[in-house]
């Protein structure tokens, strides 16, 4: 059952008040939200495309302190999983989750690369490597962690490895970057917003229907 609050956030996520949705952040979490957490106009187009059915199961590759998934989790009827490897932001995450009693929304304190995608079904990339680069370290989250071009190499072929493995249909959200982990089998169904946000589909013979899915993505995103 919904609490109270959630009614609220519901109403922040349809009027997509990143604002009023960011109240429940700390303020320095807030502070970092316009450059680091998506916004909700992107959460409402990424996860409708990504949840097909209430049983789909979505993964946040680096979550942040959630609010993709919290966000996503309130939208639709998927299930919203996020892996972060910063405690504090899944700290965040977690007693949010608990006050706010959300269902459907789980977060694991893991690098990525610990993690097999196979208990998932769909896929969110908001840049999560980049930090990783040096033309980002003037938006750096912190300097908890330790920032090495190897350990973006090490990232990118884990999810890519991944994302190979993953059944034919599979579904993936990239948004400001990211594409250099989608391998070639992965078809953009759609790009949005001048190309920062991308659809993804695993194809296994691209070219017969990737137009007539394309039609289909974008008259179901243009209802939203
Ligand atoms: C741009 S933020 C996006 C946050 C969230 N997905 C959202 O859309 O609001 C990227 C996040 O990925 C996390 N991250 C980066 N590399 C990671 C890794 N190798 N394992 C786990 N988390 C990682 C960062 O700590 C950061 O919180």
């Amino acid at each position: 059952m919904n609490s109270p609050l959630d009614s609220d956030l519901i109403k922040c996520i349809l009027a997509e008040d990143d604002a009023g949705f960011d109240q429940i952040f700390p303020d320095r979490i807030r502070a970092l939200s316009r450059v680091h957490w998506t916004p909700l106009a992107v959460v409402r187009k990424a996860a409708a495309f990504l949840v097909q059915t209430p049983r789909t199961r979505v993964l946040d590759l680096g979550c942040g302190p959630g609010k993709f998934c919290i966000a996503g989790a309130l939208f639709t009827e998927g299930s919203f999983c996020g892996v972060e490897q910063r405690r504090r932001l899944c700290q965040i995450a977690w007693k949010i989750i608990k006050t706010q009693r959300l269902a459907n929304t789980e977060i694991f304190h893991a690098p990525i690369n610990a993690l097999s995608f196979s208990n998932f079904d769909a896929f969110y990339l908001f840049n999560p490597f980049a930090e990783h680069l040096p033309s980002a370290v003037q938006d750096r989250i912190d300097d908890t962690i330790d920032l090495s071009e190897s350990r973006y190499d090490q990232s990118v072929l884990h999810v890519s490895t991944e994302l190979r493995k993953a059944p034919w249909g599979t579904r993936v959200v990239t948004y400001c970057g990211s594409d250099d982990v989608i391998p070639s089998d992965y078809e953009c169904v759609v790009g949005d917003l001048h190309g920062k946000l991308r659809f993804w589909e695993k194809r296994a013979n691209r070219k017969d229907s990737g137009q007539e899915k394309s039609m289909e993505v974008m008259s179901a995103l243009t209802t939203l």
